[in-house]
């Protein structure tokens, strides 16, 4: 293929990303989004594939069939509930690819330095050894944050935060000794490479940053606390994205880096969105441990539980006449929201009001619930943003709350040391009544009591969200 036509290839595919990520950011055309999204990257691996730096054909279609085979196999088998794992263990991949290039790279350009018989580094040698350092840094960083992030994710590691103590010293440590170990990369005074060829130590001083960057991420993402993992979660997407970049500036291919900086700024917008969402600083999240080094207690549930029968819910609900429906992580594990909108399909046929009320962080990845809603195929025009709602509970005569728990604990509003403290939530106990569907008591993800489950106006059903509503949608209909 003639470069002539690689540029042409690589700058519709460039168009296409930037359409597929336009239209993801809406839920009417995030399906077009995606389609745009899996055209440009035909585009790219064909345009690639027949680019004259290919070294061997057969290497490339074996590879292709296999990582083809794995992803398609794991996108069959995973549940809904497991995405956020595997798109954390998918960033793994993007970190460890740019990590194996960049050793890649070093290897290659230490060989032609020997053959120059070591004259040093030139500026642009330099310039391409300070993006190999990046590269893997960015890379090893990813890796091994995003292994963990999988971790805590999938619930295979606690989602406690690890506070070592001197950890900000630790990572100050860690960061110094970084710059350190480049420096020596780089200095062209040393004559280890010249005079004894039979030991290099650059080598060993990229592996040393290598060490160092796993350290880091493990560190990082172990000291975040389970309710600032949605940052993370945003936040390894961007660096993955800025690993690719890193990637692309090493094999010197503009569509990678193009396409890494798009991945990598859209991650860095959606961590901002994620802080905003729960009331957080950035680089306090990065920093970890956020709203425990107080020592702070999960908010103590003092009060009575007040059951209630599926019986009396369908009474409630055919007396109310506006209804808010709040879903959380426990309807994606109940796979309750085709029954859900059984429900509300039937309640406004009797003329009700039903609306969806979305926390930004209502699951376990960004959009989670409204990619759940969407594959019921709830109308969008019924689903609310939190903001859209939280002054307007005093005309909801009876919200449903289904397997959802952090996102509408009215603690995070009420107690400071909670460590969820200041993390906006659906306010639905100012409406007149909430009915909260789960199993038991338990907390959700970021192991704090909820006073909710024992207000007043509050009555829980408890059971499988899918049972129950089944029950309740039959009690309806009968
Ligand atoms: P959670 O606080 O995790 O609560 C979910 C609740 O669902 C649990 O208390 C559980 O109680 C219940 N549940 C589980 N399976 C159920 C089933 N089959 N039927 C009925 N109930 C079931 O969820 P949330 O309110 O959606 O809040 C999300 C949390 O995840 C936040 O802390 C957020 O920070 C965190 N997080 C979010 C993200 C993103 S990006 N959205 C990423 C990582 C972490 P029972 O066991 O008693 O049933």
């Amino acid at each position: 293929m003639s470069h002539g036509l690689v540029t042409m290839s690589y700058i519709v595919a460039m168009i296409l990303f930037i359409l597929s990520l336009s239209g993801l950011s809406n839920q009417e055309t995030a399906r077009k989004g995606n389609y745009y999204g899996m055209f440009g990257m035909v585009i790219a691996i064909v345009a690639t594939a027949l680019s004259a730096k290919i070294w061997s054909y057969e290497i490339l279609i074996i590879t292709l069939l296999i990582g083809g085979l794995i992803g398609t196999k794991a996108a069959l088998k995973v549940e809904m509930t497991q995405m956020p794992e595997l798109v954390a263990i998918m960033h793994s991949l993007v970190g460890l690819a740019a990590v194996l290039v960049g050793y890649s790279s070093f290897l290659e350009q230490q060989g032609s330095l020997f053959l120059d018989h070591g004259e040093g580094l030139n500026t642009e040698q330099m310039i391409h050894r300070i993006e190999i350092c990046l590269g893997v840094f960015i890379g090893a960083m990813t890796f091994s944050g995003s292994v963990i992030a999988f971790g805590k994710l999938s619930g295979k590691i606690s989602g406690k935060p690890l506070l070592l103590p001197a950890r900000h010293w630790l990572n100050l440590g860690l960061l110094l000794s970084t710059i350190l170990f480049l420096y020596l990369l780089l200095d062209v005074t040393d004559c280890f490479l010249l005079c004894n060829a039979s030991y290099d130590p650059r080598l060993t001083y990229l592996m040393i940053i290598t060490g160092i960057a796993l350290l880091f991420g493990i560190h990082m993402v172990m000291a975040i606390g389970g309710a600032d993992m949605p940052v993370v979660v945003s936040m390894l997407n961007s660096y993955s994205g800025w690993a690719a970049a890193a990637t692309g500036f090493m094999l010197s291919n503009d569509l990678l880096i193009v396409t890494g900086a798009l991945v990598g700024s859209s991650g860095a917008i959606l961590s901002y969105i994620m802080c905003r969402a729960i009331n957080r600083h950035f680089l306090s999240v990065i920093a970890g441990g956020f709203g425990t080094a107080s020592g702070g207690k999960a908010a103590e549930i003092v009060g009575d539980v007040q059951s209630i029968t599926v019986e009396e819910t369908a009474q409630l609900l055919l007396s109310a006449k506006n209804i808010m429906i709040i879903p959380g992580y426990g309807m994606a594990v109940a796979q309750a929201q085709h029954t859900v909108y059984e429900m509300t399909k039937l309640l406004r046929g009797k003329g009700k009001k039903v609306g969806f009320g979305i926390h930004p962080v209502a699951g376990r990845m960004p959009g989670h619930m409204n990619v759940l809603l969407a594959e019921a195929k709830v109308p969008y025009d019924i689903v609310y943003e939190m903001d859209e709602i939280n002054d307007d509970w005093g005309e909801v005569d009876v919200s449903i709350v289904i397997g959802a728990n952090d996102i509408v604990n009215p603690s995070a509003l009420t107690n400071p040391n909670s460590p969820i403290a200041g993390m906006p939530v659906i306010e639905c106990w100012k409406g007149e009544t909430t009915i909260v569907m789960k199993r038991s008591m338990a907390s959700g993800y970021a192991g704090v009591g909820n006073p909710l489950f024992v207000m007043e106006n509050t009555r829980m059903l408890f059971g499988d969200a899918n049972a129950t509503l089944q029950a309740v949608l039959k009690a309806l209909n009968g």
